[in-house]
């Protein structure tokens, strides 16, 4: 066993793990944070996803080991005083989930991509580069979002989700919020 701190929705949490551990299952079975979900545990489906310092990773793919000290955020910590995400909101108007699996990937992802795209990265579709900015078409989202996978196909809604709110502010991917977010195990 390996003593390993994790800096997970702004509290600080010491662990006792195998090295071996995955960042997922240390999220889900040692903190209780079940929210970040585990569908393929290989790297295919993205229902792991969570932002470490602001990047979208698969937590099934990483060791908790490997991101000590690293600022964790998990689908628990995207609301912030109270109120839920801009995109949180979007998904229930543009109906982006049915049976809500995959979706707190899909908003870490989406939470990510957002600042990806706004920090001027070019995706596989991307056809002119720019100074002044990519035009985030549907077809750019839905490349941007590929790694996220939803079995129940709300795709339209989800990508509906994400125009509205890559329309209407900025999305900030570091972590912003007042107080630590524990969750209580619901599985
Ligand atoms: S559970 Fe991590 S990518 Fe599927
Ligand atoms: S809402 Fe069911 S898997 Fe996406």
């Amino acid at each position: 066993m390996v003593e390993v701190r994790l800096r997970v929705n702004g509290a600080i949490e010491s662990l006792d793990v195998e090295p071996r551990v995955s960042l997922l299952d240390a999220l889900r079975e040692h903190l209780g944070l079940t929210g970040t979900k585990k569908g393929c545990d290989q790297g295919a489906c993205g229902a792991c996803t969570v932002l470490a310092d602001g990047e979208r990773i698969n937590s099934c793919l990483a060791l908790a080991v490997q991101y000590a000290d690293r600022e964790i955020t998990t689908v628990e910590g995207i609301a912030t005083g109270g109120r839920p995400h801009p995109l949180q909101t979007a998904f229930i108007a543009n109906d982006g989930f049915q049976c809500g699996y995959c979706t707190s990937g899909q908003l870490c992802s989406a939470i990510g991509m957002l600042a990806e795209h706004g920090a001027g990265a070019p995706s596989a579709v991307t056809e002119h580069l720019s100074t002044t900015g990519i035009e985030l078409t549907d077809a750019e989202i839905r490349e941007r979002m590929s790694g996220n996978l939803c079995r129940c196909g709300a795709y339209n809604g989800i990508v509906g989700a994400i125009r509205d709110v890559a329309d209407t502010e900025p999305v900030r991917s570091e972590p912003v919020r007042s107080e630590p977010v524990r969750s209580e195990p619901v599985r």
